[in-house]
């Protein structure tokens, strides 16, 4: 295990910013997690616990340590009449555990596939696209207490996984390092195409009979379509999450705006298309300096060259008065701020 000073984190974020941690460290089993936590320098710093650096932006310099979780690993652990259990290290890729349920006929995250980032970090914010959200196949975690250097075991309940949410993100930010997540795949696939591009993209696949590989390969192909490579413009997706606002103020609304989108989330909430809001509110494709709102994309901004962390914080921030000045609603970032 070896503590780097100042290191650059530019090749560990997918926007791409061009910052440094005063000190670095990765570990790849638990043991070293443990020892690298109870060294004298480390207590004493603040700590950032990287995965694939694709949910982040960093505005500045970090002050502190960045721990990069390098646990691998794929197990199936159990299995009943109907579900396998598989087990996975927090630093494998998401996108290759995903591939790898897939080529298994484990099913239940296909419509999960080409999600950037890793698997540890797939329950911070409760990941979800295309109509399935991990919570709909968590099983447990596993996490390091960050003082304590104990792990302890996180069932679907304990997480409190909402709309990009989790416990991990509000209560217990900061607590733990996520080592492990079993998810409970199905062996008879439910498959999910209620996302109508879904549906689309097998007819236009000639796809005849469904199976997960042939969604797998549908949401991979929409998701090349509309969303940038991070490898070829930084970004980190969704910079902002779909707010939810109230039946009445999205009655309101749609009497002036009558093809606003309403996804009905009970009686009495709506959650409407944050990118909608932004394109109406004109940024689709606008650009200040290098940073810039995605012009597929409205709800991705991007880094196009050299932006700064800062550059694309006040481009969010002009976003979210204007969105606010138009439509009275108040969006929220989804990204994580450092
Ligand atoms: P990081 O960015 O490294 O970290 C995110 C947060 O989790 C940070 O606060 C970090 O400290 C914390 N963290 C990471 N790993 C651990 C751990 N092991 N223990 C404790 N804390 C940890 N998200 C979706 O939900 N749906 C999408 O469809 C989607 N599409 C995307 C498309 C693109 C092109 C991009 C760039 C991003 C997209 N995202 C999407 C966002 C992102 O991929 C997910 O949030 C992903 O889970 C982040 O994983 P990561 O390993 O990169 O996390
Ligand atoms: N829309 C616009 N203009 C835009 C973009 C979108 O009008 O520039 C409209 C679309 O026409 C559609 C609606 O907004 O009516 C929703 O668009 P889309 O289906 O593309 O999904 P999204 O709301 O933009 C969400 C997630 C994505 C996820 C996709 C697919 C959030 C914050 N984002 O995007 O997740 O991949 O649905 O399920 O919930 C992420 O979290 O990083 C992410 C990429």
């Amino acid at each position: 295990m070896q503590i780097k000073e100042n290191f650059s984190l530019r090749n560990l974020n997918t926007f791409g910013i061009e910052v440094s941690a005063r000190y670095f460290a990765s570990f790849s089993d638990i043991e070293q997690a443990r020892e690298l936590l109870s060294n004298s320098l480390v207590k004493q710093l603040p700590i950032l616990i990287l995965g694939g650096g694709s949910n982040i932006l960093f505005t500045r310099n970090f002050d502190g340590i960045v721990i990069k979780n390098q646990l691998k690993g794929i197990t199936l652990v159990n299995q009943t009449d109907t579900n396998y259990y598989i087990k996975s290290g927090a630093g494998e890729s998401w996108n290759e555990f995903v591939s790898y349920c897939v080529e298994n006929n484990y099913a239940g995250i296909e419509n999960l596939s080409l999600i950037p980032g890793n698997v540890g970090a797939s329950p911070m914010q409760n990941i979800g696209a295309y109509g399935v959200e991990i919570k709909d196949v968590f099983y447990e975690l596993e996490a390091l207490h960050i003082k304590t250097g104990e792990i302890h075991k996180f069932n679907l309940q304990d997480c409190q996984f909402g709309y990009r949410e989790s416990v991990f993100k509000n209560k217990q930010k900061g607590e733990y390092i996520i080592t492990s997540v079993t998810y409970k795949l199905n062996k008879t696939p439910v498959f999910n195409t209620s996302y109508g591009a879904i549906d689309k993209e097998l007819e236009n696949m000639g796809v005849k009979e469904l199976s997960i590989s042939a969604i797998s390969q549908a949401v991979c192909n929409i998701r090349t379509s509309k969303l940038p490579n991070p490898k070829e413009i930084g970004n980190a997706g969704s910079f902002f999450k779909n707010p939810i606002i109230s039946a009445s103020l999205f009655e309101k609304l749609k009497q002036e705006f009558p093809d606003m989108p309403s996804y009905p989330q009970s009686l009495n909430e709506v959650k409407t298309a944050a990118g909608w809001l932004i394109e109406r509110c004109g940024w689709k494709g606008r650009q200040i300096g290098d940073a810039g709102v995605h012009k597929n994309q409205a709800l991705v901004l991007v880094n196009y060259n050299k932006a700064t962390g800062s550059e694309i914080f006040d481009l969010s921030s002009k976003i979210i008065a204007d969105v606010k000045g138009k439509f009275g609603i108040e969006l929220e970032r989804e990204v994580n701020i450092i």
